[in-house]
């Protein structure tokens, strides 16, 4: 199994993956569900790669690396790095974001994923934790955080918020 940062050479499997991604799902979302593959290779790709190092955003937008996890050759799920926190990210999503293929989830992707993507949050983000936020309800995500040594650090109405020392 492996990450691989997002690229072109994937394009097809990639827009596979985030045309079916739902809108939100569990508080992850995805602005281009449904999108189509002329309008991902012209527009979303290139803004999505963009992302790790921003040009012409907004003050408040911290750059963000996405990555895709590999079994073989079958692109199972999606892994986001944000590089730091803000204040909103810190109260809130956190430092990264993931999802699991529908068809593929309940085999271990999830926490296996979690953990390649810590090896490599910990060398990007400066702060001493990796922050993680998941949805009460959300049982399975809640397990691949703690499969992955996070700690319950507090909670809103919600939401859990964890985190996992570095
Ligand atoms: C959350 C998510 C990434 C988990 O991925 P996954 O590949 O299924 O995770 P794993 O297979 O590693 O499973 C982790 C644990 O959850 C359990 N689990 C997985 N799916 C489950 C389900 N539908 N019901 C109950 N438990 C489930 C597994 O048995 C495992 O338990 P264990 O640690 O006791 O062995 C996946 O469900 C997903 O993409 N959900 C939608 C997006 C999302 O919620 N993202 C996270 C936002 S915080």
């Amino acid at each position: 199994m492996e990450l691989r940062k997002i690229n072109t050479q994937d394009a097809y499997a990639q827009w596979e993956y985030t045309t079916a991604l739902p809108a939100d799902e569990n508080g992850l979302t995805n602005p281009h569900t449904g999108v189509s593959y002329e309008e991902y290779i012209e527009k979303v790709l290139p803004t999505l790669i963009s992302y790790e190092h921003p040009v012409d955003m907004p003050d408040w937008f911290v750059p963000e690396t996405y990555f895709y996890l590999w079994d073989r050759d079958c692109l199972v799920g999606e892994f986001r790095i944000r590089h730091h926190l803000t204040e909103t990210l810190k109260n809130g999503a956190g430092h990264i974001g993931y999802s699991i293929r529908k068809d593929k989830r309940g085999k271990g992707y999830g926490t296996e994923g979690l953990k390649l993507t810590l090896r490599i949050a910990k060398s990007i983000v400066p702060e001493d934790e990796i922050y993680l936020r998941v949805n009460k309800d959300n049982v399975p995500s809640q397990k691949v955080m703690l499969n992955n040594g996070a700690y319950i650090a507090g909670e809103d109405l919600d939401h859990f918020f964890l985190r996992i020392r570095k």
